[in-house]
């Protein structure tokens, strides 16, 4: 039967002033999937490698057979799949777990069936997945990661996404501590509603975001990597997070903020060198606080998921 190796990469969700519409990819970690096609219908997972026995072996909860479901019913096939799941992103931690393996699941199916629906095309299906995940289909962790790059997600109904060019050279740093943040509990503490006078402090940052990213300024950037919204909610929930801001900006980097709903937390640097030393300024924190944590140092990926 044919079959098929995909990775997709973790994602920095919500880039502090767009929640629920910016995100973008990094080189790793990255999940991967094996997608096998099978002549009878039906979606199962076969094997789960790496969740140490949390992630549901039933397709109609995994995220990745979900999305493979889903894109099955849509081309109309009357195969089926199975799917082995190789996690390497941990769960609840904020870098899009279940939408890189939702991802790289659909990656590979597409792939299997001739690539008759573009990577845009594929998004819905990955949404969906979200929604099993989290009870929201939030796309700031699945466009990037299927798309590559930085991404803007400029309206949902219906869907607008497009890419924001990121000049070269810009370094995200991701220290994510070994804690778990479930994203529907961290959805559930925000307000519905914020005072005008955060929208328009909000609404500015991302506008300066999005020039300071196209123009380059790096300036612009770091001024702009500002929440009003969601942070000064969830920042509470990561132990040391003003401290570890604070000395991440001190050792270089334009700007830190949390990574999509945490608590793994993100900086941007202009270079490779200053992105290092900003990890080790910021896991230093962690270690004074007897907290594990893993650091992530990469450019910004514009290949998103791949097949292997
Ligand atoms: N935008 C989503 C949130 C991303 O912040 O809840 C979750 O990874």
């Amino acid at each position: 039967m044919k079959s098929v190796r995909a990775s997709a990469p973790a994602t920095v969700a919500n880039v502090s002033c767009g929640f629920d519409i910016f995100g973008f990819a990094v080189a790793s970690p990255a999940d991967e999937v094996v997608v096998t096609l099978t002549d009878k219908p039906g979606v199962v997972i076969r094997e789960i490698v790496g969740d140490g026995g949390r992630l549901p072996l039933d397709a109609s909860r995994n995220t990745s057979s979900v999305a493979v479901i889903e894109y099955l019913k849509a081309i109309k096939s009357e195969q089926g799949a199975e799917i082995t799941l190789y996690k390497h992103l941990a769960l609840g931690s904020g870098m899009g777990s279940s939408a890189a393996s939702s991802v790289a699941a659909l990656v590979a199916i597409n792939h299997l069936h001739g690539e008759p629906l573009s990577r845009k095309e594929l998004l819905p299906f990955a949404m969906e997945s979200e929604r099993i995940a989290c009870g929201s289909a939030h796309a700031d962790n699945v466009a990037p990661s299927l798309l590559g790059g930085f991404v803007l997600i400029r309206g949902y109904d219906p869907l607008d996404v497009t890419s924001i060019p990121t000049p070269e050279g810009l370094y995200a740093t991701l220290v994510h501590p070994h804690l778990e943040l479930k994203t529907e509990d961290s959805r559930r503490v925000l307000k519905a509603s914020i005072p005008l006078k955060d929208a328009i402090t909000q609404w500015g940052n991302i506008a300066g975001l999005v020039v300071g990213l196209m123009k380059p300024d790096y300036g612009l950037i770091g001024r702009s990597l500002k929440d009003v919204v969601a942070e000064p909610i969830r920042s509470v929930l990561i132990p040391g997070f003003d401290r570890i801001k604070e000395e991440a900006v001190k050792a270089g980097a334009l700007g830190c903020g949390i990574s999509g709903s945490g608590p793994t937390i993100f900086a941007l640097s202009t270079d490779e060198a200053t992105a290092q030393r900003v990890g080790q300024a910021m896991q230093a924190q962690f270690t004074d606080l007897k907290l594990k944590s893993d650091v992530y140092v990469s450019e910004i990926n514009n290949a998103g998921a791949k097949i292997l």
